[in-house]
């Protein structure tokens, strides 16, 4: 099927195609235009690499990177593929090496900023054999990423064309996420869970306000959060990243009145209390009085504060209905050890079972499964208009209808 067939429907962001969520065409092409495009795609912590020799694997969509800290105390990043015959040369998710990077298969040695330095028997054996003189080191190394970064995070493109990274996170957003990574972050632990749909539902799911006090009754009825209480959402004038955020504790409309309004919509339980409080105490970390932000950046990533809980999420299509969905849950150096204790607490709230998000992880495969054979059919995403304007409401579907404005011109759509 030829991708460049898909027709979008005239209605604009407010209408989405359910065919661009399991066709492996536009799969494909979304590989090409936008993992290997104009995008900045989140590599490391900048503090995660701390000695030259440090090296850690990742994904720019499906392609292998290998992120290293150089000799000349840099991040560098490259394709993690062999410029011989394009075999993995890190094969480890993590680790350290004394004698750059060398390749299992026939030994190509790199240095820790993708250069090749050495190939085995490159002069043959006994006058025989051997790489033909025109063969030059210089013309083969790694490939290599343009790294930039921001609030301590280190992203990767492959495209001369995206812009600097701080132009790209935006102003707004940019404040946001700063506000978040105050401090040195330290990694309190990470999980990984398959989500068993399209890589674009996970983060469509991530940017509806409007899901959460609903799908996850946990958060109503602790009071979590609530569309009720104040907040709003931040979105990126050219749509791709967002903020939400709830501000304070308190219902603008009243305990009562917003208990009557849940309970009409039937996603609070009466009666309910934790048997342990703890995991719901929370402390004033950053300043203000916003207790749940959820930030993202185009395409798939993903920082999250909920009360003091705050981890990094990177979404990696895995298929056109697979998805790896990772989590990097995070402290701060000046975090007491009741500090990270309570960070510890609250991710239960998150993760792949998590009391809140083990339904996000659940809905995106309903959603997957229902879809099948509508491909010419269309979602409808008008809560709160048809732009994506950042607003004072957390009633909306403004930074949906933003994601996929930032996606349409990429994809040629
Ligand atoms: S494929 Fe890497 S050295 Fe041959
Ligand atoms: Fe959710």
């Amino acid at each position: 099927m030829d991708t460049h067939a898909l027709t979008w429907p005239k209605d604009g962001n407010t209408r989405v195609p359910y065919r661009v969520f399991s066709d492996p065409d536009v799969y494909r092409t979304e590989l090409d235009r936008l993992f290997l495009g104009p995008t900045w795609q989140y590599l490391a912590l900048a503090n995660e690499l701390p000695n030259p020799g440090d090296y850690k694997t990742t994904f720019l969509g499906e392609t292998p990177i290998v992120v290293t800290r150089g000799e000349d105390g840099e991040i560098h990043a490259m394709v993690n593929r062999c410029a011989h015959r394009g075999n993995l040369v890190c094969l480890k998710r993590q680790g350290h090496t004394d004698d750059g990077l060398t390749c299992v298969y026939h030994s190509w040695n790199y240095d820790l900023a993708g250069n090749l330095k050495s190939v085995a028997f490159r002069r043959g054996i006994g006058g025989k054999g051997g790489m033909p003189d025109s063969f030059k080191l210089a013309d083969h190394g790694m490939r290599k990423l343009r790294t930039d970064h921001f609030a301590g995070l280190v992203f990767g493109t492959l495209s001369e064309e995206a812009p600097p990274l701080a132009e790209y996170i935006g102003n707004e957003i940019g404040g946001r996420l700063g506000r978040v990574m105050r401090a040195t972050p330290k990694v309190l632990g990470t999980t990984s869970q398959m989500l068993h749909n399209n890589w674009k539902l996970y983060v469509e799911n991530v940017k509806d306000t409007y899901h959460a006090t609903l799908l996850h009754t946990f958060f109503t009825t602790f009071r979590v959060s609530r569309l009720t209480a104040g907040g709003g959402v931040a979105v990126s004038e050219g749509g791709g990243n967002h903020t939400s955020y709830t501000r304070g504790r308190a219902d603008t409309l009243g305990a009562a009145q917003s208990d009557k309004l849940y309970a009409s919509i039937q996603s609070m339980r009466d009666g309910l209390s934790l048997t342990d409080p703890r995991l719901l105490e929370s402390t004033e970390e950053f300043g203000d009085d916003i207790t749940v932000q959820i930030l993202s950046v185009f395409p798939n990533f993903v920082v999250q504060q909920i009360h003091n809980s705050v981890a990094l999420r990177l979404v990696l299509p895995k298929g056109p209905t697979e998805t790896e969905l990772q989590w990097i849950y995070l402290g701060f150096e000046d975090d007491d050890e009741a500090m990270t204790e309570r960070r510890l607490l609250q991710s239960n709230l998150v993760g792949p079972a998590g009391y809140v998000s083990m339904e996000d992880g659940a809905v995106g495969n309903f959603v997957q499964r229902a879809i099948v054979g509508a491909e010419g059919e269309h979602s409808v995403i008008e809560m709160g208009g048809f732009d994506h304007r950042s607003d004072n409401t957390r009633t909306t579907e403004a930074s949906i209808r933003g994601f996929w404005h930032a996606y349409r011109p990429l994809m040629g759509y």
